[in-house]
């Protein structure tokens, strides 16, 4: 199948507490966060191109990043919330026309070219595909209080990861439909979800986590030095 790469990378990454370097820009062992998670995609055979989506603040130190590869589509400009910025990135694609479309955190720069290819062969046979870890500690549902409600089924329950996959028609007319609602998203299985779509779990993998809060980066800096941890 003909394979797209949406890169999200338009957040201010306002947890991080480094305003003015948001964390995709930040440098983890030499390489800035951003360049690794694209390099990932575009060293991939599976992949054709690559579409970064970035904030029109950061436009500079995009460019200064100093990316140039045949696969690597021009950057365009995401939106207020990561659903708008995927919809933007969505919309950018219509004439690639690609088969199967991943979706992508810039976040998550230790993604295999293994779990790519597995979430590109369960798109192509199912529709979608989501990576995601199941819950391995005991899971409770809480009041606001923080009062325990009641205990979950954890073999029931799953972590989301990216890269999300799915047949790219399917996607599009889902955000489409999505952009009009009130509901809001967090990612694009639960847009997918919502429209009715059949999304299939596939194994995620421990070591493709996101790099969110300041521990996150120490922990991508220790996963870097022992590779096979
Ligand atoms: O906020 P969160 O960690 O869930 O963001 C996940 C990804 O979505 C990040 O890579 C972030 O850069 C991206 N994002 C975006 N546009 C926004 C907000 C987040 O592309 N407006």
């Amino acid at each position: 199948p003909k394979v797209a790469v949406i890169i999200v990378a338009a957040g201010s990454g306002s947890r991080m507490g480094s305003a003015e370097m948001p964390k995709q820009y930040l440098n983890l062992a030499g390489k800035p966060v951003l360049t690794r998670t694209i390099e990932a995609f575009v060293q991939s055979d599976a992949v054709r191109k690559v579409l970064p989506v970035i904030n029109d603040k950061h436009e500079t130190m995009f460019a200064d990043l100093g990316l140039n590869d045949a696969k690597l589509l021009p950057a365009i400009f995401g939106g207020a919330d990561r659903q708008t910025s995927v919809f933007n990135g969505l919309n950018a694609l219509k004439d690639e026309a690609p088969d199967i479309v991943l979706i992508h955190d810039a976040a998550r720069p230790f993604v295999s070219d293994e779990l790519i290819g597995k979430c590109i062969q369960t798109a192509a046979t199912f529709g979608g595909a989501l990576p995601a870890l199941q819950v391995t500690d005991t899971l409770k549902k809480a009041n606001k209080d923080g009062s325990v409600e009641q205990t979950l089924d954890r073999m029931a329950h799953y972590l989301a990861q990216t890269p999300q996959a799915f047949k790219y028609e399917l996607i599009l007319k889902a955000h489409q439909s999505a952009a009009t609602a009130d509901t809001s998203f967090t990612d694009d299985a639960s847009i997918a979800e919502w429209a009715g779509l059949n999304v299939k779990i596939v194994d995620g993998e421990p070591n493709n986590f996101k790099i969110t809060i300041p521990q996150d980066l120490d922990r991508a800096e220790m996963s870097l030095a022992t590779p096979m941890e």
